[in-house]
C-alpha cells in the first residue's frame, strides 16, 4: 500500500521504516530540509537500536523516500500519517496544536476526494473531530482517524514491529479497513486490534500514560513514607507488585519519570479535561506531577545533608544524564535536572553518561562531563546514580572506592547492589531504604590492623 507519513522525528522516522519493512511503499515528509537530505541518505536522525540498519535497507528497497514537499505527498497517497510533534505550549500546561494544525491546512488545498488522514501524535481528546470539522470546508470527503503510537525511546523500532496492541479511531469503515491492511502482518501475527471512535482512541495513549506515570509517582510517594517510618520501599515494592493485579514494571522507588512524553502528557491531559468540564476526574494527576518533582528536589537536599549542608566546595560526581538508559535524550531528564541544581547552587560537578553526553552538553554547557566514570568520580565527596545505565551494574565499588575523597554514594534510582557497595566500604543511601554503612571490622581484624596481636 502507498502512504506518507508526515513529521520524522521518533515516531514518524520509525514508523516510516517499519511500515516500508513490512512492504508498503512510503514517502516520508519533513519541513527540515537538512534532516530530510540525511534520511534520504539512510542516515537516522536519532539514535535508536536497529534503526539504521532498517533505514539504509528500506531506502536501498526503494520503498522508502523522502521529501519536503505536502503538495507531492498528496500526489503519492491516499493516506498520510501524522507525526509532528505536540509540545507543551509555553504559556500553559496544555498541548501546543501548532504543528498538527499546520499539516492540516498544508495538506488541504492538495488532498483529493477520500483521502484518509491518520493521527499519531499525543493530542488533546477531541482534535481528531476539530480537524474533521476543519477538512470539512476545504477538502470534503476527507476522514481523520486516529492510530496513537505507544513506542518507546530505546526499543522503538522492536515496540513497531511487535506492539502490544494496535489501536485506531475511525468513523468509516473505509478507513477501518485501510488501517487492518497496512498493519495486517502485526494482526496476522496475533496483535490485538482495537478499532473504536476518534475520541477513544484519543484517549486510550493519555489514559495508558497517566496510569504509568501515577504507577511510579505511587512507589515514591511510598518511598517517602518509608524514609519517615525508617522501612524499606525496594521490599516494599517487590512484595506488592508479586500481586499480579499489580504487577511489579513501572514499579521501582527512585528519581522519578522525564522524557518527552510522560509529563508534558499528564499536564496537557489534565488542562484538556477542565476545558470539557471533567477536571475533578483527573485532579490527581496534578498530584502524580508534583510527587515527582519532588523526588528531584530531595535528591538534592539528600545530597546537600550528605554533604553536610553545603554544596560550596565540594565534588559531586553524577552517573547518567539521559532521561532513561538506552537513551541519548535529555528532554526534562531527571538526572540532568538534578545536576544542574546541584551545580547552581555551588557544587563542582562532574557528569559521566554512556550516550548523552553531547546532548546534554547542548543544554548545561555550565557543567563538566567526564569521559568515563573513574574520571568523573575522582576525588569526589559524593557520588550520585541518576541514570539506570546497565553499565553502571558492573563498576566495581572497591576500585572506584580507591579514586573518590569520600566513599558516599546516593543511588537515587535503586537500582545498584547496596550489600556489595557496603561491603566494599561505601556509605549507601538511595531513596526509600535505611542507610547501609560499611560493615563494622571486627574486634581481632581491628586488633590485627592495628598490629597488636594479643
Ligand atoms: C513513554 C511510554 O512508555 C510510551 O508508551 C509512550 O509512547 C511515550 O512515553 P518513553 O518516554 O520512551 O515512553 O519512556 P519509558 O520507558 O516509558 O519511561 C518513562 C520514564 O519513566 C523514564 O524517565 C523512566 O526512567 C521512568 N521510570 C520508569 C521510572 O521512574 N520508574 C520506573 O519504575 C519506570
Amino acid at each position: 500500500m502507498r502512504m506518507t507519513v508526515i513529521g520524522t522525528g521518533y515516531v514518524g522516522t520509525v514508523h516510516a521504516a517499519c511500515m516500508a519493512d513490512i512492504g508498503h511503499q512510503v514517502l516520508g515528509i519533513d519541513i527540515d530540509a537538512e534532516r530530510i537530505a540525511s534520511l534520504s541518505a539512510g542516515r537516522a536522525p536519532i539514535h535508536e537500536d536497529g534503526l539504521d540498519e532498517l533505514l539504509a535497507r528500506t531506502v536501498a528497497s526503494g520503498r522508502l523516500r523522502f521529501s519536503t514537499s505536502l503538495a507531492e505527498g498528496a500526489a503519492f497517497a491516499g493516506t498520510h500519517f501524522m507525526c509532528v510533534g505536540t509540545p507543551q505550549r509555553p504559556d500553559s500546561k496544555a498541548a501546543d496544536l501548532r504543528y498538527v494544525d499546520s499539516v492540516v491546512d498544508g495538506l488541504a488545498p492538495h488532498l483529493r476526494p477520500g483521502t484518509l488522514i491518520v493521527g499519531k501524535s499525543t493530542v488533546p481528546v477531541g482534535t481528531a473531530a476539530r480537524l474533521a470539522e476543519r477538512l470539512a470546508d476545504m477538502t470534503p470527503g476527507t476522514e481523520v482517524a486516529w492510530n496513537p503510537e505507544f513506542l518507546r525511546e530505546g526499543s522503538a523500532v522492536e515496540d513497531t514491529m511487535r506492539p502490544e496492541r494496535l489501536v485506531v479511531g475511525v468513523t468509516s469503515q473505509h478507513a477501518e479497513a485501510v488501517l487492518r491492511a497496512i498493519y495486517a502482518p502485526m494482526i496476522a501475527a496475533g496483535v490485538p486490534f482495537f478499532c473504536t471512535d476518534p475520541a477513544t482512541a484519543e484517549l486510550v495513549k493519555v489514559a495508558a500514560n497517566s496510569f504509568l506515570a501515577t504507577k511510579i509517582s505511587f512507589i515514591n510517594a511510598m518511598a517517602e513514607v518509608c524514609d519517615a517510618a525508617g522501612a524499606d520501599a525496594s521490599v516494599l515494592a517487590r512484595a506488592i507488585g508479586a500481586d499480579s493485579r499489580i504487577g511489579p514494571r513501572f514499579l521501582a522507588p527512585g528519581l522519578g519519570f522525564g522524557g518527552s512524553c510522560f509529563p508534558k502528557d499528564i499536564r496537557a491531559f489534565a488542562a484538556r479535561a477542565e476545558e470539557i468540564g471533567a477536571g475533578e476526574a483527573v485532579a490527581f494527576l496534578h498530584e502524580v506531577d508534583r510527587i515527582n518533582t519532588r523526588q528531584r528536589q530531595r535528591t538534592v537536599e539528600r545530597a546537600r545533608r550528605l554533604l553536610g549542608g553545603s554544596f560550596t566546595g565540594r565534588r559531586i560526581a553524577v552517573l547518567g544524564a539521559a532521561f532513561k538508559p538506552g537513551s541519548d535524550d535529555v528532554r526534562d531528564s531527571p538526572a540532568l535536572v538534578v545536576a544542574a541544581a546541584l551545580h547552581q547552587q555551588g557544587a563542582e560537578v562532574r557528569v559521566h553518561d554512556p550516550e548523552a553526553v553531547d546532548n546534554a552538553r547542548a543544554v548545561h554547557p555550565e557543567l563538566t562531563y567526564a569521559l568515563d566514570v573513574d574520571k568523573a568520580c575522582e576525588d569526589a565527596d559524593l557520588v550520585l546514580h541518576l541514570t539506570d545505565w546497565p553499565e553502571y551494574q558492573d563498576i566495581d565499588p572497591a576500585a572506584l572506592a580507591t579514586l573518590v575523597r569520600s566513599p558516599v554514594l546516593l543511588d537515587a534510582r535503586n537500582r545498584l547492589d547496596p550489600r556489595s557497595w557496603a561491603a566494599a566500604g561505601w556509605a549507601v543511601h538511595a531513596p526509600g531504604r535505611p542507610r547501609l554503612s560499611p560493615p563494622v571490622p571486627s574486634q581481632a581484624k581491628v586488633a590485627a590492623l592495628a598490629g597488636g596481636a594479643s
